[in-house]
């Protein structure tokens, strides 16, 4: 699968931070504010992000395990005690083979961000069982769900994103990945497996000023629209001209789609 740059994570880290839904952060907050610890697995951590945006919210006796079949980014993330009363460790892990051995430890909480678009049915599937049998809490952010609205707008825009999404439920190591879909159906799943569900909207909002997302975005986008083969090369040779056009003079605003969840067995305090 596309490997996930250290830069592409530093440079979105204050976007998702920014985007994670308030709601659902005092959801999770409220539901352990009465433990006196709590241990946690990360995963698909990336360099961390996830542990830097939730831990102020979580008793103050932390313990992370933090997973990523990354190695290079694994290596930038905490290793060793950030704060007092926090221990950390990072443990690489493919965890579309083995889900379960990084779930096999004193676990409360699972949390997962930035991941479950890229995940299969069947993935998801495993994932909310071995979840569910263990009675675990889960905080899933920022999920993709397609929606992207472009200022000012553009007649090709909604073909390229057409695109993008058709390509995001392409095979992203866990089979094919369930893209747009992913955040509904893990809801859907979790309540049906008797979790009681928080959830909302977590879209970046980039403005006119947020130059630097904008041009990766674009990018990723052009290379993703282009693999699928349903627009010409011209086509969209043409959208990214215009488009980094008003990126870079100073015209373009994007709004991008994600929800977050918090999802806890019924009857869990
Ligand atoms: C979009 S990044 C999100 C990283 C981090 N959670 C964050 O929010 O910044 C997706 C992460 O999934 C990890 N990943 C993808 N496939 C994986 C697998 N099979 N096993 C473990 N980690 C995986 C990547 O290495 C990357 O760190």
């Amino acid at each position: 699968m596309k490997e996930f740059s250290a830069d592409w994570l530093d440079l979105r880290e204050p976007y998702d931070a920014r985007a994670r839904n308030p709601a659902v952060l005092d959801a999770l907050a409220a539901a352990v504010a009465d433990r006196a610890s709590i241990a946690i697995v990360d995963l698909a951590c990336g360099t961390g992000a996830t542990l830097r945006a939730i831990s102020s919210r979580l008793p103050r006796r932390q313990s992370w395990r933090l997973v990523d079949n990354d190695l290079r980014l694994l290596a930038s993330a905490p290793s060793s005690a950030p704060a007092a009363g926090k221990n950390v460790v990072t443990i690489p892990l493919d965890i579309a083979r083995e889900l379960e051995a990084a779930l096999d430890a004193p676990v409360d909480l699972v949390t997962i961000s930035a991941l479950l678009d890229l995940v299969s049915a069947a993935w998801l599937e495993r994932l909310a069982v071995e979840i569910a049998t263990r009675g675990l809490l889960v905080y899933a952010a920022l999920t993709y769900d397609g929606r992207v609205t472009f200022e000012p707008a553009d007649p090709v825009d909604a073909k390229m994103i057409g695109a993008v999404n058709r390509h995001q439920r392409g095979d992203k190591g866990f089979g094919p990945a369930l893209g747009p879909t992913a955040a509904l159906e893990a809801i859907a799943r979790f309540e049906a497996l008797g979790y009681s569900v928080v959830h909302g909207a977590s879209d970046w909002t980039f403005g006119r000023r947020d130059r630097a997302i904008q041009f990766d975005l674009l990018a990723g986008w052009g290379a993703a629209a282009l693999e699928g083969g349903a627009l010409s090369l011209a086509e969209i040779d043409g959208w990214l001209a215009r488009r980094r056009d008003h990126v870079a003079s100073g015209r373009s605003s994007i709004d991008v789609g994600h929800v977050d969840f918090f999802a806890r067995p019924t009857g869990a305090r």
